[in-house]
């Protein structure tokens, strides 16, 4: 694994909340803005070191974060939306409740090693730990909804 892929040591992510950190696109022709990420455990794994990264962005309404930069809500191994109330799966990200149910979270791949987490996905570079200080710079995500009400 390598070393500036290393997002963050396993025991540093939650057991009932989410890890924060800041992806950027790998593709150098791509836009190049940083998006928010989430590490969180899956609850119902038999291994402690079973986690699941998704982007940090409901699917309700994709601008709206789920871990506002100090952890995810979550209630029986789900991550709730504090703004509309919809609780997505830990370990598969399916939206199981709420305005945007049956959509599904945005993957990222991961894997963890030595008792380390890494981002191991291809098309994101890891860029740092916490939220995206400057929003200017952030994707603008504003726009766009799989959901139509
Ligand atoms: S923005 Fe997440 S449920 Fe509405």
């Amino acid at each position: 694994m390598e070393a500036e892929s290393r997002i963050a040591p396993l025991e540093e992510v939650p057991d009932e909340s989410t890890l924060l950190f800041r992806v950027e696109p790998a593709d150098p022709d791509g836009d190049g803005d940083e998006r928010e990420a989430i590490l969180v455990r899956d609850p119902d794994s038999a291994s402690d070191a079973t986690v699941a990264c998704w982007l940090n962005y409901c699917q309700h309404l994709t601008h709206i974060k789920l871990d506002k930069g100090s952890g995810a809500a979550m209630r029986n191994g789900e991550i709730v939306c504090e703004n509309h109330g919809a609780y997505f799966e830990a370990d598969s990200g399916y939206c199981t409740y709420g305005p945007c149910e049956g959509a599904t979270l945005s993957e990222i791949e991961v894997s963890v090693a030595d008792g380390d987490v890494y981002l191991t996905d291809d098309d994101y570079a890891f860029v740092g730990r916490g939220p995206i200080e400057d929003e200017a710079n952030a994707s603008d995500l504003t726009s766009t909804s799989n959901v139509e009400f």
